[in-house]
């Protein structure tokens, strides 16, 4: 398996973030041919193309675009969603501070697309630098004529607004980053309405990831046929994949979907030098765990939902035999029980007691039931909660459980934690 390096092939140059760079690479050029055709046209090659959102549904890009009604009379609105917070997801900040006039081009080419003269960028709050990153970018495409009133003479007006969030995880999910850009708190809205009707200010809107808009500027380019011609039949092209954890070289991997984690590893160095694979989530925290016995399933939608989990966002956290999982899994617990946004009773209560117990079992208090009691907890999140991060709170403790129940009870029949949590961290060792 080889990488495809698209979005990443540039990264490496020193000036890539600039606007001199990216144009050295073709930079903008799909947009002076996207201004030449027809808006339909564009919608209709996202399309072909098969392109499926990358921040974490796999919603199909081009279908998303061709819901927003046209000749309605309301402004249109283009949302992209820079947000990532889920632990273990990184993909999205280092493609802005990489190369963040990717976006921005992609940013026009899809407002052009769905008739929009206004987008936004909303980018987590933490990352100021990323912020800059993103500001200065717009900036320069301002000055170069690629943002503002009539681009490159085409007749066709854009302002783009980078907005940054307060940094909170639900503000991802779509539709409280919705509120959050209105000025309201960010809790998710009842759907339906969905944002394609009203979205932004009530008016039809397109929120989409990062990476997503960024894959645009080069399917325009190179065509739905040859976008087509990476990946698997129902997931194709090529994705970011990071690999963090206990891998040698961790890291962006851009490669086709359908890529396998044994190839990812191979091309990463491996699990670190002496250990070996115990468990690993395929797309963030909110995935179900998987272990070695999937090292072959090829990273796809469909391929990762058929072995029981999700391809989610493709960040891949790899965990060593050193890794207590009921502590992974704590640790996970006690993010959502943090980010619940407390709109709805089974996530906000319901994660305040997953943590509780979960925490009791590290210690070595707690008892076999407790078990059950986690099973039943989530048993009564799952698919009650109000939004998708309820349900994303059970993956890693009901998987866990699947894959690793003789763990938790040696924690119980142990007294306590079998693992030096030393052990597992990169500095293991240094002071032998
Ligand atoms: C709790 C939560 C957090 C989310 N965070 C993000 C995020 O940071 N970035 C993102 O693109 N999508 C995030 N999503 C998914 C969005 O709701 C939405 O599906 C996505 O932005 C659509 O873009 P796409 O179709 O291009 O994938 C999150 C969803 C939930 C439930
Ligand atoms: S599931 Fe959690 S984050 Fe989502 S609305 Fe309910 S309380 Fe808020």
């Amino acid at each position: 398996m080889q990488l495809t390096p698209v979005l990443s092939a540039a990264w490496d140059e020193a000036d890539a973030f600039t606007l001199a760079g990216y144009e050295r690479h073709d930079g903008y050029q799909a947009l002076r041919s996207a201004l030449t055709r027809h808006p339909d046209e564009i919608v209709q090659v996202v399309k072909d193309s098969g392109l499926r959102g990358r921040g974490g549904a796999g919603f199909p890009t081009g279908m998303k675009w061709g819901f927003i009604p046209q000749g309605d009379g309301k402004p249109h609105y283009l949302v992209v969603n820079a947000d990532e917070s889920e632990p273990g997801t990184c993909k999205d900040i280092p493609l802005m501070m990489a190369n963040p006039h990717v976006l921005v081009e992609g940013v026009v080419i899809a407002s052009y697309a769905i008739r929009c003269n206004h987008a936004f960028i909303y980018v987590r709050g933490e990352v100021v630098h990323v912020i800059r990153r993103v500001q200065a970018a717009v900036a320069e495409a301002y000055a170069a004529g690629y943002l503002g009133t009539d681009i490159l003479g085409s007749g066709y007006d854009l302002e783009v607004t980078v907005h940054a969030g307060a940094g909170a995880y639900i503000c991802g999910e779509e539709t409280a980053l919705l509120d959050s850009l209105e000025g309201l708190r960010g809790q998710p809205r009842l759907r339906p309405p969905f944002p394609a009707i009203a979205g932004l200010y009530a008016c039809p809107t397109v929120v989409n990831n990062v990476e997503s808009i960024a894959s645009v500027p080069a399917i325009v380019r190179g065509g739905a046929d040859w976008f087509k011609g990476m990946g698997t039949e129902k997931s194709p092209g090529f994705t970011l994949y990071s690999l963090s954890g206990h891998v040698t070289r961790p890291g962006q991997y851009e490669a086709p979907l359908g890529v396998t984690l044994r190839e990812l590893l191979e091309l990463s160095g491996g699990v670190r030098e002496g250990h070996e694979l115990k468990f690993w989530t395929p797309g963030g925290s909110s995935t179900p765990l998987l272990t070695a016995e999937h090292l072959d399933v090829p990273l796809d939608y469909e391929a990762v939902g058929a072995a029981g989990s999700m391809l989610g966002t493709k960040a891949l956290q790899v965990f060593d035999e050193t890794t207590c999982v009921v502590r992974a899994v704590l640790r996970w617990t006690e993010f959502y029980k943090h980010e619940s946004c407390g709109k709805c009773t089974p996530c906000r209560e319901g994660t305040y007691w997953l943590v509780q117990i979960l925490d009791r079992l590290e210690r070595g208090e707690g008892t076999e039931a407790d078990l059950d009691t986690l099973l039943d907890l989530c048993d009564n999140i799952l698919g009650r909660a109000f939004c998708a991060l309820g349900d994303g709170a059970t993956s890693p403790i009901t998987s866990s459980i699947q894959y690793f129940r003789d763990e938790y009870v040696a924690h119980v029949t142990g007294g306590g934690c079998p693992f030096d949590p030393v052990a597992s961290t990169v500095f293991a060792g240094a002071h032998a």
